[in-house]
């Protein structure tokens, strides 16, 4: 659990940004997206798109600008200041 960010306040940044729109994840209303992958179960997944390696550091930078971490990637940057990549990845790392 990385301790950079706070889950509840990820929550708030997970609604706030729609990330639902596209994603499924557990905990976040109306967060029934297809467009990319479920997020349930995202603490354990070794990668991250298939590419980094699932740790904080790359997780922060991976959602605050995702085509710049893996080119052609399907998922745009969404403007996350870095707290709210912290706290939105820290509610990411409670979906075990
Ligand atoms: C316009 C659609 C869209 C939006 C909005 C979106 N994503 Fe994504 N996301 C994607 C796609 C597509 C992928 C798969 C990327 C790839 O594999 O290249 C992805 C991948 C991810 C991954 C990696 C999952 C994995 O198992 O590899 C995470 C984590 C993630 N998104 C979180 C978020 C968060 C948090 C938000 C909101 C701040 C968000 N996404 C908003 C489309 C979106």
């Amino acid at each position: 659990m990385p301790d950079f960010g706070d889950p509840e306040r990820g929550r708030a940044v997970i609604a706030r940004y729609e990330c639902g729109a596209c994603h499924r994840i557990p905990g976040i209303t109306g967060a029934r997206g297809k467009v990319g992958p479920p997020l349930a179960g995202f603490a354990r997944r070794a990668m991250i798109a298939g590419t980094l390696p699932n740790r904080p550091e790359a997780l922060l930078a991976w959602l605050r600008d995702p085509p710049a971490q893996v080119k052609g990637t399907a998922m745009p940057a969404l403007g996350l200041s870095e707290q709210e990549a912290g706290d939105a990845a820290a509610y990411l790392y409670t979906l075990r």
